[in-house]
């Protein structure tokens, strides 16, 4: 069977395009520009280069984003006193805090303390209620970018058996709440799917995912996910970005099951290009409402 390579940094090409013309009527009819503020705490390496993307990207779609770097010794009030400042900011519409934080920082508190209007990460709980109630302020970055990618690859998931490996509250939870949906923004082809949410503890897992139409790893174990997981025609999605001595690989042994796949997304150049993507939808929607409400 031929495996369809869903191309993520193509598709993520074709949606910058689009909220790039967004931008610049939004800057032409509002006279301000959408604002992302990005919060780095420490050095971690692998965060670097994500906020680095980030920023790219904002600049590529016509917003503007600053960078606030905090040393690894920052304390939670020190870090909440920022996020506060951030939330008066009527110029920053969007605020990110990188994760991880260093271990002495609580990320909980952290989250719950960004304005909910400004959480372009969808990471607050109030958030995280209204996408498991259906009725989204801004979806979670990495599950809307999976769903871009299904809907892009022409793969629908109503009506469909998926399995998502990984519970985190990033990509597996939300993304399992979203695909039980009855309609997502994208419509109701990529919603209503029957959704099981295998994690460490799921007996028999390789049963399970072998059930699955469309298969979802999540789990940051570098090509854990082999081709015997896998039922034959299924569509696999590795959200994986793992740093091994051979480079970057996702959680899915790619050589074997792209053998036996009706289409897989490959990393890097998979997932990855579209979390940053809808970061920038979302922060172009926290400035539409922010514009809103001030107009109100
Ligand atoms: N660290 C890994 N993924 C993410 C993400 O989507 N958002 C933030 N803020 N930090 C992350």
């Amino acid at each position: 069977m031929s495996c369809q390579i869903l191309d993520g940094r193509l598709i993520a090409r074709n949606i910058q395009e689009e909220l790039k013309n967004r931008v610049e009527n939004f800057c032409r009819d509002r006279q301000f520009r959408p604002h992302l503020t990005a919060v780095l705490v420490g050095a971690d390496p692998a965060s670097e280069v994500y906020v680095r993307n980030k920023q790219t990207a904002c600049q590529k779609i016509g917003m503007s984003s600053d960078l606030r770097r905090l040393p690894a010794t920052t304390t939670t009030a020190e870090l909440l006193k920022l996020i506060e400042q951030l939330n008066r900011d009527p110029n920053v519409h969007g605020i990110l805090v990188q994760l991880p934080l260093p271990a002495h920082i609580s990320p909980e508190q952290v989250l719950d303390a960004i304005d909910p209007n400004k959480d372009v990460d969808a990471f607050h709980p109030y958030n995280v209620g209204l996408v498991a109630q259906g009725r989204p302020k801004f979806l979670p970055c990495t599950p809307f970018g999976v769903l871009q990618i299904l809907k892009h690859g022409g793969i629908i998931t109503r009506g469909q058996r998926v399995c998502i490996l990984g519970r985190s509250d990033i990509v597996g939870k939300p993304l399992a709440s979203m695909l039980v949906q009855r309609t997502s923004p994208l419509g109701a082809d990529f919603a209503n799917a029957t959704v099981t949410l295998c994690h460490s503890q799921t007996p028999e897992l390789a049963s399970i995912t072998r059930e699955a139409d469309i298969l979802v790893a999540a789990i940051g174990k570098p090509q854990w996910v082999t081709a015997d997981m896998v039922k034959p025609g299924a569509v696999v999605i590795d959200v994986g970005i793992n740093r091994t001595v051979s480079g970057l690989v996702g959680d899915v042994d790619y050589a074997s099951v792209s053998a036996i796949a009706r289409a897989i997304t490959p990393v890097p150049g998979g997932v990855g290009p579209l979390t940053v993507t809808m970061l920038m939808s979302n922060t172009l929607v926290a400035a539409e409402q922010s514009a809103l409400i001030a107009a109100s």
